[in-house]
């Protein structure tokens, strides 16, 4: 199998290229010498080691998938970009867009995420013109901006070109003035995203202090709102510059006068800062700028004056290749493949962000380990914590950690939480299954009572109110609001909005409750949450048809006194699909299959596997018609679920389908917001050919895109794919190996592949739709075992 893969790949040019690409690339000094030549790989073959040059920071970047594109670390604090203000399309909540004007480069956003944009606070901006504080100053861009891992520049038609590097919480912004031209920079502090079309959400300044003197400054920054309408928050800076100003001007509204103090109140109007004169003379100017939670001071301590910006950028991509990309090595006959793995898995690393030693809030230790911006856990549970916890156990547990603390200090677990506050919970109280995925996967240094007393009250104390417009009737803060209900009737009434997803959701958050305890040895906790996960079938009505479908049966609203409330209600819609309505982004028919514990007891209720299998083909336009929306996260699992009837060729066919119809190269590329790399994990499992079931050690077996894959697990062990025979017809599995041995389930546990003795899959792909797998259908959980 394996001898006849590397033959062919001898003849084909890419590879060669991709030889002299590794031969000839003067780069970082990557550990070659670490990877030992593989018994499966043939001495012809080449792996790919320039992961660093493949990867398209622009991925997904537009105003669809909000993906941030500027200079970072793999959960860096400091995410240093651009802010555009473009008038025409909009802008990305990144700051991000590909036209419009720069406003100011600054070093916090978010990535990828929906709701509305957050930070974009202590920013720069150098300039040439006369300054005037009545505009916004701005730049325009002499060409499109470029960046890889760890480095962004922008070239303007003023007379200055930019360029950034990220550290973990200071960055390096270096100007290039032009011969002749005026050298300035603006520190506005009042700077920050808004939400244009969206003002109920917007952040607002509130104030801010500046201080300065001829060669940097330091103060403070407080803003308010946000998509979890967050409370007044305070970021701390602190600037050098590498050259001293000749002149320091204070500006404030339309006021400017020397001076190198200045303080701005959002009552006083909210633009204000220093303009930092240079002269006409100098060429360079390079600015260190550190922020911080917590004090000035601790802002001044996060810089690292010993590097220099090209020593930055290289740390920064050693990071990079240490932490995410030389853990894999990937071959593939299609590098568009290699481009887009390699893409796709610096964009499941950018959220949420290590904070450890940043939490302002009342009782928090410095060496509490802490991460911000879970922008949301509704969007990531599913796949993107899963990859954590594969790729990197250490970060997986710090995630779980700072989840635990937060419970401790704050006291709730957030599903949505940006600028150290939590807020907006779209359905469960999703931590519950992070937390037990983690658990089962044997996540190392985690307090599980502790973890396990968060999962605890998220499942039976009602969390407080808190006003919400857009769904006043339960708090959308934390925890899971309408719990009574829940506890009372089996199910969320239609007294509550979002009542449908809400108990498909509650349902499995419990079945999240039921692993824990039952891993900690609480058996009655676990037989009680193992029961509260099947009250998704209280929602089930067997009568429920909709137009068009010769099947009955779907989820519906349902009412305190137990009939099914028929009011505007069709399976194939939810409404507004939006925080009123009864389904939150998802429609009846895509949420009923969301009880990935029980896919068994879902077969019974459809009735015969035929059933179950036509209504997924119903769901997307290979067969059906285009219901389930492949950009939300509802249904991420729904094309894999064809395995829990053993007609896996069909759900190879049907994630083929979706990478090639719904995901494409450059800017554009994703079907929705990248919701915090959410999207990007589904696409790596996708191509490596599994696909995980959050909270359960199962993983989906699919069929790789790649011919040859390895990861390098925390353990010193390897986990290994290999896809023999295909290509682009030869998709479909004839035959597979596991650990060497024969495999005729279409399922896989964690400890299988990712064990102490690490995993290898062997895959015999060809153009017949094969029924493979003999062995018995995925586990389902709805029951005491
Ligand atoms: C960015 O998105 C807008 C709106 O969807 C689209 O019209 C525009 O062409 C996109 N730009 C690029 C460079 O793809
Ligand atoms: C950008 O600056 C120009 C002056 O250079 C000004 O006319 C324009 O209004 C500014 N644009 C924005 C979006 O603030
Ligand atoms: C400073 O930022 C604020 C808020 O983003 C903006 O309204 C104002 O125009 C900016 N001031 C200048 C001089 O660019
Ligand atoms: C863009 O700016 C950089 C830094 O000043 C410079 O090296 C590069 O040549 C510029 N590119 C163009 C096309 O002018
Ligand atoms: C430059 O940074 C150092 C420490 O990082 C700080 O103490 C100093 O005040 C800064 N210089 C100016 C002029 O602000
Ligand atoms: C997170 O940040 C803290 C504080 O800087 C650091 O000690 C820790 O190693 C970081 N975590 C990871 C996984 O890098
Ligand atoms: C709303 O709750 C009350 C009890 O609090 C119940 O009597 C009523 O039937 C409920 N309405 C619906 C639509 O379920």
């Amino acid at each position: 199998m394996v001898r006849s893969l590397s033959r062919s790949l001898w003849f084909w040019p890419w590879l060669w290229f991709c030889i002299w690409i590794f031969y000839t690339t003067p780069t970082v000094s990557w550990p070659w010498t670490k990877f030992v030549p593989l018994p499966l790989i043939q001495q012809n073959t080449q792996w790919n080691h320039d992961a660093i040059n493949r990867v398209d920071v622009f991925y997904g970047a537009n105003c669809t998938g909000n993906v941030f594109p500027g200079a970072t670390r793999p959960f860096g604090m400091v995410k240093l970009g651009v802010d555009v203000i473009n008038h025409q399309w909009g802008n990305s909540y990144s700051g991000y867009a590909p036209g419009g004007v720069i406003t100011g480069l600054s070093m916090m956003h978010e990535s990828g995420t929906g709701g509305a944009p957050q930070y974009g606070v202590v920013a720069q901006l150098p300039f040439t013109s006369e300054f005037n504080p009545e505009i916004e100053m701005n730049l325009t861009r002499s060409q499109s901006d470029t960046g890889k891992v760890g480095y962004y520049a922008v070239n303007t038609t003023e007379g200055v070109d930019i360029e950034l590097a990220a550290g973990e919480r200071f960055g390096i912004l270096k100007y290039n003035f032009e011969k002749g031209v005026d050298a300035k920079v603006l520190v506005n502090v009042s700077h920050h995203l808004t939400a244009q079309e969206r003002p109920w959400w917007t952040q607002r300044f509130v104030k801010g202090i500046i201080e300065g003197t001829e060669s940097g400054y330091g103060g403070y920054v407080t803003l308010k709102g946000g998509w979890g309408n967050q409370d007044p928050w305070t970021l701390y800076f602190c600037g050098n510059f590498s050259v001293p100003a000749i002149q320091v001007t204070r500006y404030k509204g339309n006021a400017v006068q020397p001076g190198y103090y200045s303080v701005g109140s959002s009552r006083r109007g909210d633009s204000f800062g220093l303009v930092f004169d240079f002269g006409g003379e100098v060429s360079e100017v390079v600015s260190h700028v550190g922020i911080s939670f917590i004090s000035r001071e601790q802002a001044c301590s996060n810089i690292n004056h010993e590097q220099d910006f090209n020593s930055l950028v290289l740390e920064t991509q050693r990071i990079w290749n240490e932490e995410v990309f030389d853990k894999f090595e990937v071959v593939s006959s299609d590098p568009r493949v290699v481009d887009q793995f390699y893409t796709n898995l610096y964009g499941a690393h950018l959220i949420p962000s290590n904070r450890t030693g940043e939490n302002p809030n009342p009782g928090w230790k410095p060496d509490q380990v802490y991460y911000d911006d879970f922008f949301t856990i509704w969007d990531t549970f599913r796949c993107l914590n899963p990859l954590h916890n594969i790729v990197s156990r250490k970060r997986g547990s710090e995630i779980v950690q700072a989840l635990t603390n937060i419970y401790l200090n704050e006291g709730w677990t957030p599903d949505g939480r940006s600028a150290n506050q939590n807020g907006r919970t779209q359905g469960g109280s999703n931590s519950d299954i992070v937390m037990a995925d983690a658990f089962v996967k044997h996540i190392p240094d985690v307090d599980w009572e502790q973890a396990y007393a968060a999962m605890k009250q998220n499942a039976e104390v009602q969390p407080p109110y808190w006003y919400d417009s857009f769904a006043p009737d339960a708090s959308t803060k934390q925890g899971r609001g309408a719990l009574p209900d829940w506890l009372q009737y089996g199910y969320i009434t239609r007294n509550y909005t979002r009542s449908v997803s809400r108990t498909m959701e509650y349902a499995y958050d419990d079945f999240a409750l039921s692993q824990v305890a039952k891993g900690l040895g609480l058996s009655d906790d676990h037989a009680k949450y193992l029961r509260r996960s099947s009250q998704w079938q209280n929602i089930w009505n067997k009568d429920a048809q909709a137009d068009g479908y010769d099947y009955k049966g779907f989820i519906q609203p349902r009412d305190a006194d137990g009939s099914f409330n028929y009011e505007d209600y069709d399976p194939m819609s939810c409404g507004g699909c939006y925080w009123g309505n009864d389904e939150y982004e998802g429609k009846p028919v895509e949420y009923g299959f969301a009880v990935p514990h029980d896919i068994a007891k879902l077969i019974q209720l459809v009735g015969s596997s035929e059933t179950f299998a036509k209504r997924i083909d119903d769901l997307y336009p290979l067969h059906g018609k285009k219901i389930a929306d492949v950009g939300n996260e509802p249904s991420f699992l729904t094309p894999f679920l064809y395995n829990f009837v053993n007609e896996q060729w069909k759900s190879v066919e049907l994630v083929r389908y979706i990478m090639q119809h719904d995901f494409h190269f450059g800017v554009k590329s994703l079907p929705g917001n990248s919701d915090g790399g959410a999207m990007q994990a589904w696409v790596i499992f996708s191509l490596i050919g599994i696909y995980p079931i959050a909270g359960t050690t199962t993983y989906l077996i699919a069929s790789p895109f790649v011919n040859h894959l390895k990861l390098h697990l925390e353990n010193g062990a390897v986990f290994e794919v290999s896809a023999s025979g295909l290509s682009s017809d030869n998709i479909y599995v004839q035959s597979l190996k596991i650990n060497g041995e024969k495999w005729n389930k279409n399922w896989v546990d964690h400890d299988t592949l990712f064990g102490p003795n690490g995993g290898s899959m062997e895959f015999v792909l060809g153009s017949s739709q094969v029924v493979w797998e003999t062995g018995p259908p995925p586990p389902s959980f709805g029951h005491l075992d």
